[in-house]
């Protein structure tokens, strides 16, 4: 603090105003490149004072930064973990710490000093492009994933950046969208994940979102960024902005948006003028005065003097890319989520399997946009499959080759650069087989196995249409005749699911008998596929997300707001039942439900005792494996609060705990607590307790409640927000 103010007296006026304004986007618009190629902004230097720019890089499934420079032999790949919607699926706060670890390390060893990391938006709706890129429908999941992260990533001595503060659920017209919400939504739902990652972990930063929050800018949001995150919170690091985010910089420093990013927006939108000369105008007429800004300045160097780029860290540029490959493979093996098993999985090593779907050869690590990664290597389905010397069809194996290739010579699929310099691939038509030849296939097999892809990304949401949420005619029937082939010999047929987020399953999962959903997985995804099939791996992922029977059902009827053609306003309708909040309060029927996966073993529950303690109410429970494989199962507390003044939720999540690896007939008790806090809702300023009955429901899933057990709370009760 002391340095803080000395480094503040010290500093001009035009000094801090850059201070509180980024160099421009690194690379771009004949802004010099970062010295961390690919890295995504810089703050401002000051070398009068010795004070180096501090630089800021993305992202949540890996560091993104270029792998090569011109003119340099060396390369600066990063490791390509699973998506963050996959580190969710394994609810294992200690793992999320790891990967934290890791990908902390690689930004530290590559030179940055900030990750823009981790995203925790909702999944609202199953549609929104960067769903991939959050952790979950629910806001305790999502925020202990982040925390844990966070504390991972922070541990190495870096920054990490919670974003996007706060209700951008969608990308359709994200930079000037009005998310219309409840305060009860909003701090229930959509702040609270942010509540329990800020709370716990501490992140250096958070990154206000594009859209506007009831009107106003997040960016430009006082009550947001001042009230919520300081006063109610405590937050103490610094708020930078999106990319180029809201239209006015001084309302910006006014309401606490301590830095705007990158910097130089006049760039790309040329209604604008320089941020630094506007801020400095202001104050030069007394609309900003020098201590708003130097609030921000403080906040930001409260930062800054933490970074490895001030305390001239010397980096390697050699992170241990080997080590951090084996926890890529770790948190994906955990996140794999099996949906269905019918006497498919696991099957022996030598058992003859034919590998339908092109995506078994272009399999989808991750999203596109500023979550993508630029690994060293990525392990297609296909690669994993054959490094594990499973029996693959080899002639159909040569005939998915040819048929790319050929295919992606023609002008219609010839790859083309897309948005972020990403390169797009067409979708290939996956019906080329014809049901004699299939025929012949399945006679020399054991198992028929399809995989289905599907990828977004920032910039664009997906649509309710065949080939995005439903399969397209010609995957359909490419499910539709391997099964058939494959079921008149009495062979079974497994669908592996490549997806960032939900599709439609319903109307085709009868068709099969076994689905695995191994999302976007990130470089190490064949193997983790191969070792899955043979059993290696138990599956013991669940779902962070409902997969709802259809799109009529979703709650988020009018996303993505409102007129259709160009959303101006989204209005969160559904309030605070979002997700399972939805379905299971207004009976409608998942086609798998939030929490659900199932294992190649069985698990037990027993033994709950509930108590309060004090504020607390003490919670545990024995989990046994009494199945036949070793496995690892996530058990999910529930709370049904009693029907008293307000509407709540059939039931909501207030805690989980996934088990060490059990082996059969092993046991675990699990101790959990939950603050009487956390049953509250949020009614006019404050936190409300009911009195009443309250159940405490242990599920394997959402749906699938093993144990009850009821308590008592005598009082209300009311806590600040
Ligand atoms: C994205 C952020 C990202 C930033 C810098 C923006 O377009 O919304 O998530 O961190 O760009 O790349």
């Amino acid at each position: 603090m002391k340095e803080v103010n000395e480094i503040l007296s010290k500093l001009t006026l035009e000094e801090k105003v850059k201070l509180v304004v980024g160099v421009g986007m690194p690379g771009f618009f004949g802004n010099p490149p970062s010295k961390v190629h690919g890295a995504a902004g810089e703050t401002h230097p000051i070398p009068r004072l010795g004070m180096p720019a501090a630089v800021l890089a993305d992202g949540p499934a890996g560091l993104r930064i270029n792998p090569t420079r011109e003119n340099d032999e060396k390369t600066y790949h990063a490791t390509a973990f699973p998506v963050e919607t996959m580190l969710a699926s394994t609810w294992n706060k200690e793992l999320l710490e790891k990967v934290g670890q890791a990908v902390g390390e690689e930004v530290r060893e590559y030179g940055v000093d900030i990750l823009l990391a981790p995203a925790m938006n909702i999944h609202r709706n199953p549609l929104c492009g960067r769903n991939f890129e959050y952790y979950s429908e629910d806001p305790v999941l999502s925020g202990e994933m982040a925390a844990a992260f966070v504390k991972g990533v922070q541990s190495q001595g870096v920054g990490a950046c919670v974003k996007h503060f706060v209700a951008n659920e969608q990308e359709t017209n994200r930079m000037q969208v009005d998310t219309i919400v409840s305060e009860r939504a909003l701090r229930e739902i959509y702040l609270k994940a942010f509540e329990i990652a800020i709370k716990k972990a501490k992140p250096w930063t958070v990154m206000s979102a594009y859209n506007k929050l009831n009107g106003k800018y997040c960016s430009q949001n006082a009550w947001l960024l001042k009230k919520v995150l300081r006063e109610d919170w405590g937050f103490e690091g610094f708020v930078m902005s999106d990319w180029y985010a809201g239209d006015n910089p001084v309302e910006q420093i006014k309401a606490g948006n301590d830095l705007i990013m990158p910097g130089k927006t006049y760039q790309v939108n040329f209604q604008r003028k320089d941020e630094i000369e506007e801020i400095m105008q202001a104050l030069k007429e007394g609309k900003l005065s020098e201590d708003e800004l130097n609030e921000c300045v403080r906040n930001i160097l409260n930062v800054l003097l933490k970074t490895p780029s001030f305390r001239k860290y010397s980096y390697s540029n050699k992170p241990d890319l080997d080590a951090h490959a084996k926890i890529a493979y770790e948190a994906g093996a955990e996140g794999v989520v099996l949906l269905k098993n019918n006497d498919v999985l696991p099957f022996d090593k030598t058992t003859p399997f034919a590998l339908f779907g092109t995506g078994q050869i272009e399999t989808i690590k991750g999203g596109t946009g500023s979550g993508d990664t630029h690994p060293r290597y990525i392990v297609s389905i296909l690669d994993g499959i054959k490094e594990a010397g499973l029996k693959v069809d080899e002639q159909l194996m040569k005939r998915y080759e040819d048929y790319i290739a050929k295919m992606r010579e023609t002008e219609q699929y010839k790859p083309r650069a897309g948005l972020w310099g990403t390169i797009e691939k067409p979708k290939l038509p996956e019906n080329f087989l014809s049901e004699d030849e299939i025929k012949v296939i399945a006679e020399r097999n054991d198992v028929g196995i399809i995989v289905i892809s599907r990828i977004s990304g920032e910039g664009y949401d997906r649509k309710p249409i065949k080939g995005d949420f439903y399969l397209s005619d010609d995957e359909f029937e490419l499910i539709q005749k391997v099964s058939s082939q494959f079921h008149k010999l009495e062979k079974k047929v497994l669908v592996i699911l490549n997806i960032g987020s939900p599709i439609e399953i319903a109307s085709w999962r009868d068709m099969v008998d076994g689905i695995l959903l191994i999302w976007q997985a990130g470089q190490e995804t064949g193997r983790i596929v191969a070792d899955t099939l043979v059993g290696k791996i138990n599956p013991s992922g669940k779902l962070p997300t409902t997969f709802p029977k259809d799109y009529k059902d979703i709650p988020s009827w009018n996303f993505p707001g409102e007129p259709v053609d160009n959303p101006q306003k989204v209005v969160y309708e559904e309030d605070i039942y979002v997700g399972y909040r939805y379905y299971d309060t207004f009976n409608v029927e998942p086609a798998y439900e939030f929490g659900f996966g199932l294992s190649y073993t069985k698990f037990e529950y027993k033994d709950l005792n509930v108590s309060l303690d004090g504020d607390l109410v003490k919670i545990s429970y024995v989990v046994t494996n009494v199945g036949k494989y070793p496995g690892k199962e996530i058990s999910q507390v529930y709370v049904k609060a009693p029907k008293g003044k307000i509407n709540k939720p059939f039931q909501e999540l207030k805690a989980f705990h996934k088990t060490r690896l059990l082996n059969p007939g092993e046991s675990e008790t699990i101790n959990l607590e939950i603050p009487l806090r956390e049953l509250a809702s949020f009614v006019k300023d404050e936190w409300f307790v009911e009195k009443g009955e309250y159940e405490i429901r242990i599920g394997a899933s959402s749906r699938d409640i093993r144990l009850r057990k009821i308590f008592s709370i005598e009082k209300e009760r009311t806590f600040k927000p």
